[in-house]
């Protein structure tokens, strides 16, 4: 499938209703490069400096985008957006060394990463339980459902997945495994199918414990909690942090920390954009969206 950048139009029509052109753009979540391109195209003298910790997303940038690239439109970067502000201290090159004016994080995973079975993320494919976005690490969705106490896994889908009642799935998890190993993705959807059954008409039973699986296995929450203020840190006076959350468990911590930002700039968002009808029927992954803009002061102080 191709993946729809998610709340496009939102995010141009914010930046026009408020006379802002950004030009030194960096997309902490590059994935198929939907946002990055259309912001050069609406921005003809803007530039993007690209981040994604998967190697295939840098990949397909750089094989699809090879003409920004030569013209010094767009750079490309394999890392995680919690190492940006690290990275930035050398100085941006792509930016002749000045600060970004705008930085875009569109969290989670991208569509072809779902799709693709291998990569592991999805119930509707069988593929074996990775989940992982950086296929360097080592920690992977098999390890933490072979290997993992019951209560631990109770406390994941609990805290992560939101489930109020794990128990049932738990227990036939780890029934199941002293058998064999769970080795992918169909095998564990249908222990939570069996056990738990089709509880809400068009949400698959599996939908929060995969949630869980795969916010841990990328330390999803943790990026977050510990990447948003030095992205706010590194921005240029007046520049803006954009971050599309998918799911309420991340969009709390951005709102939380957003509020807690207080001395550094405000709050451009007192009601979060969401996708409008039209984009929802266009890409129903648009529906769960949330944005939240935060704009830096103009004299903050860097430590
Ligand atoms: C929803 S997709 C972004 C799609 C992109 N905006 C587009 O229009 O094509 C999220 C991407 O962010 C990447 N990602 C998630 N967490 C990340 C992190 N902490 N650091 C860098 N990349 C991350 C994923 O690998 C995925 O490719």
């Amino acid at each position: 499938m191709i993946h729809q950048p998610v709340l496009l139009q939102a995010i141009l029509d914010f930046l026009k209703k408020n006379e802002i052109s950004p030009l030194n753009i960096v997309d902490g979540t590059f994935g198929r490069g939907g946002h990055s391109q259309a912001l050069l195209k609406e921005y003809p003298n803007s530039r993007v400096l690209g981040f994604d910790r998967d190697p295939e997303s840098v990949e397909y940038g750089l094989e699809h985008f090879n003409q920004e690239i030569s013209t010094q439109r767009m750079q490309l970067i394999k890392a995680n957006f919690m190492d940006i502000k690290n990275i930035s201290k050398a100085g941006f090159a792509l930016f002749q060394n000045q600060a970004p004016d705008f930085v875009l994080l569109d969290l989670g995973v991208s569509s072809p990463q779902l799709d693709v079975s291998d990569r592991g993320f999805s119930f509707y494919h069988t593929g074996p339980l990775d989940m992982r976005m950086d296929l360097e690490q080592n920690l992977t969705a098999a390890m933490i459902v072979n290997e993992w106490s019951e209560k631990e896994l109770s406390d994941l889908f609990y805290n992560l997945g939101e489930i109020k009642f794990p128990n049932k799935v738990v227990r036939a998890i780890c029934h199941r495994r002293k058998d064999r190993p769970i080795e992918t993705t169909t095998e564990l959807s249908d222990i939570i199918v069996h056990s738990d059954g089709w509880r809400k008409k068009g949400k698959h039973p599996a939908t929060q414990y995969f949630l869980a699986l795969r916010l841990k296995v990328n330390n999803e929450l943790e990026n977050i909690e510990n990447s948003l203020k030095g992205l706010v840190e590194i921005l240029s006076p007046n520049g803006l942090l954009m971050v599309i959350t998918f799911h309420s468990v991340e969009d709390r911590i951005v709102k939380h920390l957003f509020k807690s930002f207080k001395d550094m700039g405000k709050i451009l968002t007192k009601k979060v954009i969401q996708a409008e009808r039209l984009e929802i029927k266009d890409n129903p992954r648009a529906r769960s969206a949330k944005l939240r803009i935060f704009q830096r002061g103009e004299d903050l102080c860097e430590e």
